[in-house]
């Protein structure tokens, strides 16, 4: 706390009392670290306060005494957005006290939460009222709305109901010079110029903290079908979502690519999970199918699909879920991916994405690449394939150094990079930049793009104090 000025430290407690500060070392480390602690900061201080009312007032005091801040939800971004720099200097505000749902509207279909509301309550929030809030991630009983929104979190359903970003109608922004911008307008069309709120999602905490957010609210889902397909080859994913989805259309609501290295990784890690098949296969798809209807014909549709796949050597095997405990244990493979690779030493991941047709030659000639030029490379990669997206991680060569395997990091990196821009992908399609892609987005974003980034930046935020060293 020595390096803030005694007179701030008196107004922060002024506004948010000893209960909305944590100051002690041993407190304050978990705000300092990521999950995978791959990221490690230092701060001057952690302020947690309770209202909108209070975030304006601890963000108008950084503001005046010039102090840089770094907002922070449930701390599960997979960038280091929400880790403080090294220097000890930055405050860590932290919307966790700010929980609360504040409006759920029925017959608008939205539901009105506050940042640090965690998105499995707002998930079961809706349940209550027999809606479906549809963001659906493996952190979501630890990350908040707030996060969600500041990163525009993709996850397993988007297929079938878009981002963050196509999810929310309405944003409540404290801007980093203290003022509160009431956008939480619960409408679906609003043609009054520019989408303000657009420019906040996504922004990682860099023009302002976002204090609450009015979200759409979908009918509640009421029949729904789960299996674990087994595939020849990446293509074969490529082809099989074709199928499905012109057979059952908007029914369709996830469909995850998974290689057998990252079924392998799990297998070996996350207690509980077996291998539904005896014989091993290069790739899988777990595909969800569901319904508003109690009793709508989704396994008759699923094995219709499959079994057309199969008469045309896309699919080689394939078991639907039989019970809800069967359902469950599908799922935990497909999110089991992250926690299992942990285990296995250090490990890039990416979020990259492509064309959805170019999937397969993208992995073809990156695998290629990669293991010319890194012999031993486990190439962990995985992913929510109907939006292009890619987890395409890579674990240490088996038995070989730590330290060795960090050394090759940017050189594997560019490899990738230069693999998806080649394709004309994005370097980070779901995970945002943080502090981890900052210095690769300038190297392969468009010039005029983070021209017109900085500019933005430079208006709402001109002393730089939100989130420095993040994004840009
Ligand atoms: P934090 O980690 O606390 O912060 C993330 C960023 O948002 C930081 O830059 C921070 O400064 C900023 N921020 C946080 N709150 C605010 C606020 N109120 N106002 C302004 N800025 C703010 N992500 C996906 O998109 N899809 C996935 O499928 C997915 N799966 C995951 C699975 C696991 C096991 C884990 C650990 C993570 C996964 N993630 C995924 C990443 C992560 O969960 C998301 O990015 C999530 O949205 C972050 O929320 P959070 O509250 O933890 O944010
Ligand atoms: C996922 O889809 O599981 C996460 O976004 C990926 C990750 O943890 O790398
Ligand atoms: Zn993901």
């Amino acid at each position: 706390m020595s390096a803030l000025p005694d007179n701030f430290i008196r107004e922060i407690e002024a506004v948010v009392g000893a209960v909305g500060m944590v100051c002690d070392a041993e407190r304050m480390q978990s705000y300092l670290s990521d999950w995978r602690n791959a990221y490690r900061g230092e701060a001057a201080l952690v302020v947690r306060p309770a209202s909108t009312e209070e975030v304006a007032a601890v963000v108008r005091l950084c503001n005046q005494y010039d102090i840089a801040l770094v907002p922070q939800g449930g701390n599960t971004g997979l960038c280091g957005g929400s880790i403080p720099d090294a220097s000890g200097t930055q405050v860590v505000l932290s919307l966790t006290r700010m929980t609360g749902i504040r409006e759920v509207d029925t017959e608008n279909e939205t539901i009105t939460v506050e940042a640090g509301a965690i998105l499995q309550a707002v998930q079961e929030a809706a349940a209550e009222v027999g809606r479906l809030f549809p963001l659906s991630l493996g952190a979501e009983g630890s990350c908040t709305v707030g996060g969600n929104l500041a990163t525009n979190a993709g996850g397993t359903a988007v297929l079938r109901y878009g981002n963050m970003r196509d999810l929310t109608l309405g944003l409540e922004v404290v801007l980093p010079d203290g003022q509160i911008w009431n956008g939480l307008r619960g409408l679906r069309k609003d043609n009054t110029g520019y989408d303000l709120k657009h420019l906040f999602i996504g922004s990682e905490g860099t023009l302002g903290i976002i204090t609450a957010a009015v979200l759409k609210l979908y009918p509640a889902v009421r029949s729904v079908t789960t299996a674990w397909v087994a595939l020849p080859s990446a293509h074969a994913a490529v082809q099989l979502i074709g199928i499905i989805r012109s057979l059952c259309g908007d029914r369709l609501t996830g469909f995850e690519l998974m290689s057998r290295q990252s079924v392998d990784f799990v297998l070996r890690h996350v207690g509980a999970c077996s291998d539904p098949f005896s014989e091993t296969h290069p790739w899988y798809v777990l595909i969800e199918l569901s319904d508003t209807q109690p009793d709508a014909p989704l396994n008759e549709l699923l094995e219709q699909g499959i079994g057309e796949a199969l008469e045309r050597g896309v699919v080689t095997d394939a078991v639907l879920a039989s019970s809800e405990a069967q359902v469950a244990a599908l799922w935990a493979m497909r999110e089991g991916i992250s926690e299992a690779q942990n285990h296995e030493g250090p490990s890039l991941k990416h979020d990259i994405s492509v064309p959805v047709s170019c999937i397969p030659a993208f992995i073809q000639t990156t695998d290629q690449r990669l293991l010319d030029q890194f012999p031993g490379v486990r190439i962990v990669a995985y992913g929510h394939v109907g939006d292009g997206n890619l987890h395409y991680n890579v674990s240490k060569p088996v038995g070989s150094d730590d330290t060795a395997f960090k050394a090759q990091q940017d050189a594997i990196m560019h490899v990738i990079y230069e693999a998806t821009t080649g394709f004309q992908g994005s370097i980070s399609a779901e995970h945002g930049l943080g502090q981890a892609k900052r210095a690769a987005a300038k190297h392969y974003k468009d010039p005029l793009e983070l021209a017109l980034m900085r500019a933005i930046k430079t208006t709402l935020d001109p002393k730089g104090l939100m989130n420095p060293g993040k994004v840009l």
